[in-house]
């Protein structure tokens, strides 16, 4: 029998705990256990402008720069040219360790409406599909040895299909794929605020292990920011709703008792 499946055995045994992915979101790995549980996925669930595109950059960035994981960033709404010139104002040179090849985008933004990308990784123009993105994806995961996979969005993947079952299975496959390649995946999906489902599809949501809800309400006359954790399988997370921040230097969750100290 071989080493890891020994130790693997003996981790059962000793009930080790789960590994788990810092999240590179400031706050976050605190309500969680620490981080993502590793190799498992992670849906950002919320409406426009929530701060779903930044905190998937955010965790890709911190991975790569802070925790030498390197990071996959699947963009099928924003082109790599406007994410990149966005997160700048954050201080992110994602261009950096592009170069570097710690993070590598997959653009499948434009090729999703028939035109041609001028990214290194994109899909072709000739038929968008769920297949051919998943293979480029795959490829560029193992050859920069990603530890990290976003999916920016998963409603864009479901833009060509013309029945709903068909994104469901494209959703489950893709799942699939990420879970066997042994990534920790962090995907986003759009909800309306009030909305009793966490995915458009109503499938995302238990594919995925983990589902984070980012909320912009209006309270009085100011919006306020807010996330809480729906779901997180295996792991004892917080159950409260908590102010979030888009500060300078990206996303920041804290507690309302902090909050309310700082005031
Ligand atoms: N530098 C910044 N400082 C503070 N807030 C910012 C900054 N940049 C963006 N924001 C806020 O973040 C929002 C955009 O966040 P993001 O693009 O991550 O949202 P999203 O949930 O992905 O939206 P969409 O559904 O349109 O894709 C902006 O509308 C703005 O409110
Ligand atoms: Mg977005």
């Amino acid at each position: 029998m071989s080493k890891t499946i020994i130790n693997q055995k003996l981790d059962c045994i000793t009930g080790e705990i789960m590994k788990r992915i810092k999240t590179g979101i400031n706050g976050l790995d605190e309500l969680i256990e620490g981080g993502f549980p590793a190799g498992r996925s992670t849906l950002i669930s919320g409406g426009c402008g929530t701060g779903k595109t930044i905190f998937c950059m955010q965790y890709i960035y911190q991975g790569a720069k802070k925790y030498n994981e390197p990071g996959v960033y699947v963009t099928l709404d924003e082109r790599p040219d406007l994410i990149r010139e966005d997160v700048l104002r954050f201080g992110w040179d994602i261009k950096k360790l592009e170069d570097q090849e710690k993070i590598q985008i997959v653009d499948g933004s434009i090729a999703k409406l028939g035109l041609p990308s001028e990214e290194e990784y994109a899909l072709p123009v000739t038929g968008y599909d769920v297949d051919k993105l998943l293979l480029e994806v795959m490829r560029v995961i193992k050859r920069i040895g990603a530890a990290r996979v976003t999916i920016d969005s998963i409603p864009a993947l479901g833009f060509n299909f013309e029945n709903e079952n068909d994104v469901r299975k494209a959703i489950l496959k893709l799942s699939y794929m990420l879970m066997r390649s042994g990534v920790t995946s962090v995907m986003t999906s759009e909800i309306r605020e009030g909305e009793n489902r966490f995915g458009k599809y109503s499938v995302e949501e238990y594919v995925v292990d983990g589902v984070l809800v980012l909320h912009y309400m209006g309270v009085g006359t100011q919006s306020n920011r807010t996330m809480h954790i729906r779901k997180m399988r295996a792991t004892k997370h917080s159950e409260d709703l908590h102010p979030m921040q888009i500060t300078e230097k990206g996303i920041k969750i804290s507690n309302i008792e902090e909050e309310y100290s700082e005031a």
